[in-house]
């Protein structure tokens, strides 16, 4: 015999065993040469010390071994000497499992493990109790920096020991090896963020410079912006903007008190104060495209009047001007976060009908807006729809992404970049039967969807639209009004409508949508011709002689009116 461990642990049934399963060949050179593997080198003293906890191995009376783990500060097992280790026992084992086993059989089996780096130690020995008055193996066997009350210790005679393999083994890692790992990591990382801070202080730095000058050059423009405007019994703020596309800005209010706001339905429109360039206060309505359930805020999407440079040049300079100077161009040049405005209760001349019917959304260019808030409010009813969107490209087309998002295969976008274009008459003739049509967008798309539909026979009740509010005709002529009540004549120009001209002479006449959609403004005419522009009025009320004062024209040089 010459590993004593092997002498211990390969009994004749284990070397039998070995013998089976063909493995004792190799472990036969560990039965040749002298004794070793009894004597402790530096190796397994170092290891030892490194070890904060163990599992001993304790035989009871039973034959039934005893597995403990036992665990303190590291090194808290000392090496005496190369064949004596030993330990001190703490108070708070109340069970004595493996002391009382060591009173009958004192043999021990003990694995120590380096988790980190993969190795075990096994080591076999005998085992004794330190006796009361052994002070100085008790005083060698404590750690001055463990507090805990010793109770006894136990020596254990080393009769064998050996390496094991690291198979199977895990790395884990205490708190402490944990932190060493950590230390270098944390110093690197505290640097980096001292080295980020640097930078983001010069960029703010930057920022802020960037920022006085921008609002230095802007503060001429925009420091005469009134910052309260309006006279409705609605006061609101503006609490949020955001940039949807290049062209289109989503503006949010909020009630100026932080209140709830009215209630609103899909289709409902805000009328904003608008403070033109030329210091008028006048009223944009814009549609509230936000989801109608929710009471805390309205959203509206307001998309810049923009003339491309290739078309200036087709537009009289006033008119070029009247463009530059509409309420949108106002909205994104001056509207900015805080801004209050006192506005009347939202209007809805675009309502939802309240039905099971199925619906067919169409919606272009900026005519999402009130298109967004039906399409929510049919996901919340459960109604069956479809929202079919066009625009000029993707990326120009407000709440797409959103929408895709919120509808999923509901929605069709259709971006004419693309070669995606909406082929109206196979939408119209393969719409669910029973269908009502809601649409928004651009005279083009709105009078190609009449069209269609009155030849496809469509009736005009399941047809329900709202109109773009035209910023400016530039082929409207300037005429002369005559007003029978009031006995005045006045002249209207090619650039303002009939409603703000009378308004202007002080007359007060009821309006509202200023679209040609709520029929507030219609008065009758007493002579002349009209260019009717309203979308309210019925055949029969235009061959009884009435119009619209917010958007129809004369047709001729002289128009009289009961007013
Ligand atoms: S103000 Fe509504 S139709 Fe003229």
């Amino acid at each position: 015999m010459a590993h004593k461990y092997a002498q211990l642990a390969f009994t004749e049934t284990v070397r039998a065993m070995q013998q089976e399963q063909n493995s004792r060949a190799g472990y036969a050179r560990m039965d040749q040469g002298e004794d070793h593997n009894f004597l402790l080198s530096n190796v397994e003293a170092g290891f030892i010390a490194e070890r904060d906890s163990f599992y001993m191995a304790s035989v009871s009376e039973t034959h039934w071994p005893y597995v403990q783990h036992r665990g303190g500060p590291k090194g808290f097992l000392k090496v005496l000497d190369a064949s004596t280790i030993g330990f001190a026992d703490y108070k708070g084992n109340r069970q004595y499992v493996s002391a009382g086993n060591f009173r009958n059989n004192d043999r021990v089996a003990l694995i120590f493990v380096d988790y980190p780096n993969k190795r075990r130690l096994k080591l076999m020995g005998r085992i004794s109790l330190v006796a009361e008055d052994d002070w100085q193996t008790l005083a060698s066997l404590e750690d001055d920096n463990y507090r805990a009350k010793v109770e006894r210790g136990f020596i254990i005679k080393v009769e064998a020991f050996d390496w094991n393999c690291p198979q199977h083994i895990t790395p884990r890692y205490s708190e402490s090896e944990l932190e060493s790992l950590i230390v270098p990591l944390n110093n690197e990382l505290a640097e980096l963020k001292a080295q980020l801070k640097e930078k983001l202080k010069a960029q703010s730095e930057s920022q802020v410079r960037d920022q006085q000058k921008t609002s230095t050059s802007q503060v001429s423009a925009q420091s005469d912006y009134p910052q309260i405007s309006g006279e409705g019994e609605l006061p609101l703020v503006i609490s949020s903007i955001r940039q949807l596309t290049p062209r289109i800005r989503a503006i949010e209010f909020k009630h100026a008190n932080g209140d709830a706001l009215p209630p609103f339905e899909a289709g409902a429109h805000l009328a904003i104060p608008v403070v033109l360039n030329d210091g008028k206060l006048t009223h944009r309505h814009y549609s509230i495209c936000s989801n109608p359930n929710r009471s805390n805020s309205y959203e509206i999407a307001v998309l810049n009047e923009f003339i491309e440079p290739d078309k200036r040049n087709e537009l009289k300079e006033e008119n070029l001007e009247l463009v530059e100077q509409s309420g949108s161009a106002t909205i994104h040049q001056h509207f900015t976060l805080g801004l209050r405005l006192d506005c009347s209760l939202p209007g809805n001349y675009f309502p939802l009908e309240r039905s099971t019917a199925p619906v067919v959304l169409i919606a272009g260019g900026i005519g999402i807006t009130p298109i967004k808030a039906m399409a929510l409010t049919l996901i919340s009813q459960q109604r069956e729809f479809s929202l079919h969107y066009c625009g000029r490209s993707i990326d120009e087309m407000a709440f797409s992404d959103r929408l895709t998002r919120q509808i999923g295969d509901k929605l069709t976008l259709y971006a004419a970049d693309e070669g995606n274009k909406l082929n109206v008459k196979k939408l119209l003739s393969t719409a669910v039967r029973g269908a009502n049509f809601y649409f928004c967008g651009p005279k083009k798309l709105i009078d190609q969807i009449l069209s269609t539909a009155q030849e496809l026979g469509i009736a005009k009740s399941r047809l329900n639209f709202e109109r773009f509010a035209s910023n400016q005709d530039v082929t409207a002529q300037p005429f002369t009004l005559k007003l029978n009540r009031s006995q005045k004549q006045i002249t209207v120009s090619a650039q303002e409508s009939i409603l703000d001209a009378v308004l202007t002479q002080g007359i007060d006449v009821p309006y509202s949508c200023k679209t040609g959609a709520c029929r507030s403004c219609v008065v009758t005419v007493v002579k002349g011709d009209v260019i009717h522009k309203d979308e309210c009025l019925t055949e029969t009320d235009k061959s009884n002689k009435l119009m619209c004062l917010c958007v129809s024209r004369a047709a001729q040089d002289i128009l009289e009116l009961e007013l």
